[in-house]
């Protein structure tokens, strides 16, 4: 029997459940604009808190776009990562991406492997590998930009144009780009403006945490612009009734849930997605192995302190050792209520490291209660 509730992969398909409005957006505004004969491609960002579901919305596009277009279209995915060491690094990753894909459209035709062979020599600027340790120097991004611009240029005149359908490329947690480089959104931006200009139809779709924007306040606005926000939020009670029922009907057990068995997983939860999934993880297990029928908010919380257990050591532990012993100090003060206690500076890095959230003005508190919860207990006991 497999567990439909996993916690350490992003869901789609069958086990993705809820954000309606953004796939009515995918399916009646962006996939129909990769269409041979639209007029044009749409780009996304879609953003959110650490946990919320991003990743498993992009998956869930490729799963919506595969079975929507009467063609399949190509989509290149990326997952983000600093370890590209250079925006030359970020842009041949992207590019080697989009060569597989080709290749995989292609069934690795030997004769279009041969050819993309020959053109990755043309692709290669004159003097770049001279240049690619200087980073952050205004060369190097106009070096990358120049690079990705005709590289992307090339596979759509010789692969894609002639599968009519637009190119998707998606970039998860685009924002650790960011650290490489501040230029590395801007260029993206540039480079894709200009495709469109020559009717090379590739949408770009971005994921990152909800001020990726805001961050970088120069370039909020015209980025703010080129992309539709998809911004994800907590699920309501109903939401969390999907995504408990869904993958359950999914796996095909007989196992029912009583609405007031949704109602106490949301209130523990918040309708935080990750966290409904970690609980619903054991739960499940649990009755599979004891062979219920039912799950009753009287069965989960014999359940709880065993799931509160293994959050502890999976997640909360890990979230309160990367806090410093002052900004430990300072999480016990907001956990505890006394809001004042803690200095401005200290909020602003737990802010920046996801282990607090901003309310209001000068109004703070632990990212997720029940971090809140394993805070307080540890205060009684450390760890
Ligand atoms: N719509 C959904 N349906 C079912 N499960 C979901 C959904 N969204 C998220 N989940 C569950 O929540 C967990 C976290 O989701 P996901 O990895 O997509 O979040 P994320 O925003 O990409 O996180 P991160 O910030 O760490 O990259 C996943 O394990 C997944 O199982
Ligand atoms: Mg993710």
């Amino acid at each position: 029997m497999h567990n439909p509730f996993n916690p350490y992969q992003p869901a789609e398909g069958p086990l993705f459940a809820n954000r309606k409005r953004e796939q009515e957006w995918f399916a009646r505004d962006f996939i129909p604009s990769l269409a041979p004969d639209s007029l044009g491609t749409y780009n996304a960002a879609i953003l959110g808190p650490w946990g919320i579901g991003k990743s498993s919305l992009v998956r869930q596009l490729r799963f919506m776009t595969v079975a929507m277009a009467a063609d399949q279209p190509a989509m290149a995915f990326l997952s983000c990562t600093a370890g590209f060491g250079s925006l030359m690094g970020v842009c041949a990753a992207i590019v080697n991406t989009l060569r597989q894909e080709v290749l995989r459209l292609s069934r690795w035709d030997q004769a279009l492997m041969d050819e993309l062979d020959r053109w990755s020599f043309e692709f290669r600027v004159p003097g770049l590998s001279a240049r690619r340790q200087q980073r952050k120097t205004p060369e190097n991004t106009v070096s990358a930009a120049e690079f990705l611009r005709q590289a992307l240029l090339h596979l759509w005149e010789k692969a894609f144009r002639a599968l009519g359908y637009g190119v998707i490329i998606v970039l998860d947690d685009v924002n650790l780009l960011q650290t490489i480089d501040p230029n590395a959104l801007m260029l993206l931006r540039a480079v894709f403006q200009d495709l469109h200009m020559y009717h090379a139809r590739y949408a770009l779709v971005v994921t990152g945490p909800t001020d990726l924007f805001s961050g970088v306040r120069d370039i909020a606005e015209p980025l703010t612009r080129f992309f539709e926000h998809l911004t994800l939020t907590a699920l309501s009670r109903d939401d969390v009734g999907g995504a408990i029922r869904e993958p359950i009907r999914a796996s095909g057990v007989p196992l029912r849930v009583d609405d007031d068995a949704v109602s106490w997983i949301w209130e523990r939860t918040q309708g935080h997605p990750y966290f409904v999934t970690y609980m619903m993880h054991y739960v499940f297990q649990t009755a599979i192995d004891q062979g219920w029928d039912r799950i009753t908010p009287t069965r989960l919380q014999t359940q709880w302190p065993n799931t509160m257990a293994r959050l502890a050591r999976s997640k909360f532990m890990d979230d309160w050792n990367a806090a410093t012993p002052s900004e430990q100090q300072a999480l016990l003060a907001l956990a505890q209520g006394h809001a004042g206690v803690a200095n401005r500076g200290l909020v602003t890095r737990l802010i920046r490291k996801g282990l607090v959230t901003k309310i209001d003005r000068g109004q703070y508190r632990l990212y997720h209660p029940l971090f809140q919860e394993y805070v307080l207990a540890i205060a009684l006991a450390p760890p």
